[in-house]
């Protein structure tokens, strides 16, 4: 080679390297978001969100200053012209010196799938506009827990907003209100823009236990605010449900609620897991706060129970993926059972990275496990994306600076079609039908 082409092909491979090597400098977290005074007429609904209901149904629910107001629904497919309208509940509660507002739930439907709504909560107010669901594959997921409302909260909710999903799911730890009721409030309004337009499904992390020794039982806020389908899918407690969606069922725990083998949600899960068919719904979900395969250092071995608890069972249901949060960072695991990698076990992400003010987990395990695939702190949140009964889509996108910036990807196929499921299904059936 000419001495100039040798130098610039140093030059080439020095500057790749530059770019491949760049140290990612983690953000620091952000402070709570400041809610300016916004006085509405009480009777203006506030903190629209919805979730869904059963088969081709969702739920509305709203906060109203006016406890008269009326928990009705219009909606219909064209804007400002409302063909159908329901009635629905409402409850309130008092924390301390704290008096919610009246929250309101409204079923509506039966609705198509994959169509536009226009809706308008209370008889007055603005109009808002949802999706539904397609019936059939494919369908995309958005997912990201532990949020909080800071601005990189905000940050994460502008990146997936950006984002063509169907559900949002959230693995626990919402509004980071702790014991301040207010704070639920202002939360219910950073997310209506997006939780009024497409279902959140959610299930409870530690922050929304607000629980005072002989004088509050845990989750009360939770449990009025965000009614999830718990009546619909035969629970009897908010705390733990299931739902299904195109094609996957999904699975909600709780992992601040028993969960031994003589306690109700695991009778329920039982129960629970008996009514799924995997020729309708291929794909099995399950999603949770305390992470079960963990190699932060940040609460380390807390989810250890509750998987020697629930492990077996959902390893013999043939569960695809675990989503946790808790852990203020983002882990990809290998299929594993039992702390090891096995080719029939469930793909656990941590995803505990939404953006709240308590900042990331940056200290890690090392060596990193053998089940670990990708670990790293930063804000962001994933995107699930499943294309048929065999393959899906997993992107995780960072919080670079105020960009999304897509930095784990994978595609994974389920475990109906390598076999697995019906490797195992008398096995799960003695599970299943032992007492
Ligand atoms: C499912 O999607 C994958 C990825 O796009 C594709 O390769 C595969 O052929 C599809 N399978 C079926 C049965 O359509």
């Amino acid at each position: 080679m000419e001495p100039n082409l040798i130098l610039t092909a140093l030059f080439l491979i020095s500057a790749a390297f530059t770019v491949v090597t760049a140290e990612y400098v983690r953000p620091q977290p952000r402070k709570d978001l400041q809610f300016p005074w916004d006085p509405k007429p009480s009777s203006q609904p506030q903190q629209v969100h919805i979730s869904l209901a059963g088969d081709k149904h969702m739920r509305v629910t709203w906060v109203t200053g006016d406890r008269s107001a009326p928990s009705i629904v219009e909606y219909g497919t064209s804007s400002g012209k409302y063909s159908s309208v329901t009635q629905g509940e409402s409850t309130s509660y008092s924390y301390l010196m704290y008096k919610s507002g009246l929250i309101h739930h409204t079923i509506i439907g039966p609705l198509e799938h994959g169509t536009v709504y226009f809706y308008r909560c209370g008889g007055q107010g603005p109009e808002f506009q949802l999706k539904t669901p397609a019936a059939q594959f494919p369908i995309t997921f958005a997912v990201a827990g532990d949020l909080g409302q800071t601005g990189w909260t905000k940050s994460t909710l502008d990146h997936i907003d950006r984002c063509l999903y169907d559900v949002h799911l959230l693995p626990g730890d919402l509004s980071y209100a702790d014991y301040v009721q207010s704070r639920w409030d202002t939360f219910g309004e950073l997310v209506q823009p997006l939780a009024s337009a497409r279902p959140w499904m959610v299930t409870q992390g530690n922050h929304e236990k607000e629980s005072i020794p002989f004088f509050k039982d845990g989750f009360e806020s939770y449990n009025s605010r965000w009614k999830m389908p718990y009546e619909e899918s035969g629970s009897s407690s908010n705390l733990y449900y299931s739902f299904e969606v195109a094609g996957a069922h999904i699975i909600m725990l709780g992992s601040y609620t028993d969960y031994d083998e003589d306690s109700d949600q695991y009778r329920w899960l039982k129960a629970d897991l008996s009514k799924v068919d995997r020729h309708k719904t291929p794909w099995l979900l399950v999603l949770f706060h305390v992470p079960w395969y963990n190699s932060n250092k940040a609460h380390q071995g807390e989810g250890d129970s509750m998987m020697a608890a629930i492990e077996p069972l959902l390893y013999a249901a043939s569960v695809d993926i675990m989503f946790a949060g808790h852990v203020h960072a983002y882990e990809r695991s290998k299929r594993v059972n039992s702390g090891k990698s096995d080719t029939c076990g469930a793909v656990h992400i941590t995803i505990g990275d939404g953006g709240n003010r308590e900042g990331l987990a940056q200290r890690y395990i090392h060596p990193s496990p053998e089940w670990s695939v990708f670990r790293e702190a930063s804000f962001g949140h994933g995107e699930l994306k499943i294309v048929n009964s065999t393959h899906a889509f997993w992107t995780w996108h960072r919080n670079d600076d105020d960009e999304p910036v897509r930095s784990d990807q994978f595609w994974m196929t389920s475990l109906v079609s390598s076999g697995c499921v019906a490797e195992r299904r008398h096995e799960l059936r003695k599970i299943l039908i032992s007492p």
